[in-house]
């Protein structure tokens, strides 16, 4: 019998078979077979790294996080300076690199910034699927000697963020980010692209008034919530002070 599952695991080299079975254990999803399954996405094992790939005509993809080279690494040596917007947002200053909770993880794009300008960074990712991304992504970063320093503050945990935060024990963080999905995103062509792949895996963030809420009991210092720049505030509570990016805007609530 044929099921249509969103998503199923496979690979691209004999020699993965066993790595995509495990994957396939963990994560729960099955393994891709063409004559039982019509998965519309595929998360596929290369030799090089772990992809998500759109089935049937027109396919986008493939995604995957990189932090070694491309758009990320472009951005990262621009971005040494302390100007850019997401830095201010977060209250970077000298001396000052504030411990941020990014709990919208997603491709990790901005905690890697964060982290480049000197932020330790603990994300929190809530689909499976992302975070084996994210990890994968992790991983390979670490081999590479000259992000060994920046991935050193950076680290991932699975889960869903509201139960994190309603239960936290640890010491609380001076910064909680927030970059909930929004439905009408305009962005870069690029980032359109994988984020409408990460759209049809994830669907919309619903819950990103309460997320904001219980981020503002854990912080110590601010929550920042990124937005498209006319998209209304979060729970309807204007922030103290917004920040104003390109395509976006930072709202900051001081706590
Ligand atoms: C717009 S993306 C974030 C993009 C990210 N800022 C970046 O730079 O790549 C939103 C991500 O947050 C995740 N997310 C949304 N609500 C969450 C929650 N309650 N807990 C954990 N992750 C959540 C979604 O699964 C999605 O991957």
């Amino acid at each position: 019998m044929m099921h249509r599952e969103k998503v199923a695991v496979s690979h691209t080299a004999p020699e993965l078979a066993d790595k995509a079975s495990a994957l396939a254990a963990q994560l729960g999803l099955p393994l891709h077979d063409p004559t039982t399954n019509t998965p519309t996405l595929l998360l596929t094992l290369t030799t090089e790294r772990l992809e998500l790939r759109q089935t049937g005509k027109g396919a986008e993809g493939p995604l995957f996080v990189d932090f070694i080279g491309g758009a990320v690494d472009y951005r990262r040596r621009q971005t040494t300076s302390r100007k850019e917007a997401i830095a201010r947002a977060v209250g970077l200053k000298s001396g000052a690199r504030p411990v941020v909770l990014d709990i919208t993880a997603g491709l990790g794009r901005d905690s890697f910034i964060l982290a480049s300008l000197g932020c330790t960074v603990q994300m929190v990712e809530r689909s499976p699927v992302v975070a084996a991304l994210l990890a994968d992504a992790l991983a390979r970063a670490k081999e590479e000697p000259m992000l060994a320093e920046i991935m050193a503050r950076i680290s991932l945990m699975v889960g869903d963020s509201l139960e994190i935060l309603r239960t936290w024990q640890h010491e609380r963080p001076e910064v909680i980010y927030i970059d909930p999905m929004y439905p009408h995103r305009s962005k870069s062509a690029l980032v359109k692209k994988e984020m409408r792949l990460i759209r049809l895996l994830v669907g919309d963030d619903e819950d990103s008034d309460q997320l904001l809420a219980a981020a503002r009991a854990i912080a110590t210092r601010r929550v920042v919530v990124k937005r498209p720049r006319l998209a209304p505030a979060l729970l309807g509570t204007e922030p103290n002070f917004t920040i104003g990016g390109k395509n976006s805007r930072f709202d900051v609530y001081l706590v």
